[in-house]
């Protein structure tokens, strides 16, 4: 049964071994690690994750973000990331949440599963009271996924001139109402 934790070194080397067969098949890299780092990453990757959660230490103009790891069993299977308070880049840009899920296990329907799990910890943790989703256009999966997933957009709006990891790109943000289940 899949179930959000926080990141824990049992499930290290599963998360190493998807960030290595997915590392190439994903648009947003700051959600995992690159794989040909591991010597370094895996030595603060925890305490890193800590520090993003209390704000400690972190790059200018960043935020601090929450980090679940999706397990099933012994195995890593995805990320959720959630940023409760978000700066102007991200209210345009990047929105409150961040969902990987590994490539051996996408097209199985497990982003419903993933996205309400995500939602429900951003109740908890969003100080907004909307959720935003933000997705590439350059990404239908991920627009389908919400899409089909989110029944409760209130409001969706297509960004022309956002940058993100150093490129030009076109993003659609899904506003989200909290109150709602999915
Ligand atoms: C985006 C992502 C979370 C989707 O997860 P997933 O588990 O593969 O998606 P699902 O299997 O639940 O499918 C979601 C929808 O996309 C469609 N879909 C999935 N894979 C597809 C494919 N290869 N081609 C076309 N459609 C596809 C499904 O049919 C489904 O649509 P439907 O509900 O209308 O039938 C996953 O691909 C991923 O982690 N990508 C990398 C990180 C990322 O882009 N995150 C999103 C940031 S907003």
């Amino acid at each position: 049964m899949l179930k959000a934790i926080k990141p824990s070194p049992e499930y290290l080397t599963s998360y190493f071994d998807a960030c290595v067969e997915s590392w190439d098949e994903t648009n947003h890299k700051y959600i995992i690690h690159n794989p040909h780092d591991f010597d370094k990453w895996s030595k603060t990757i925890f305490v890193d994750y800590e520090n993003s959660e209390i704000g400690r230490d972190l790059p200018e103009g960043f935020v601090s973000s929450v980090t679940y790891w999706v397990v099933d069993g012994s195995d890593y299977i995805g990320t959720i990331n959630i940023r409760p308070v978000l700066n102007d880049f991200l209210r345009t840009c990047g929105g409150h949440l961040g969902i990987f899920i590994k490539k051996e296990q996408r097209g199985k329907g497990l982003s419903s599963i993933v996205g309400k799990m995500a939602m429900d910890l951003a109740r908890e943790l969003v100080v907004d009271d909307y959720v935003l989703l933000t997705c590439l256009e350059s990404n239908p999966i991920a627009i389908r996924s919400v899409l089909s997933n989110y029944a409760d957009i209130i409001h969706e709006t297509k960004i022309t001139n956002c940058t993100i990891e150093g490129k030009k790109q076109q993003v659609r943000n899904f506003m989200i109402q909290k109150t709602n289940h999915i």
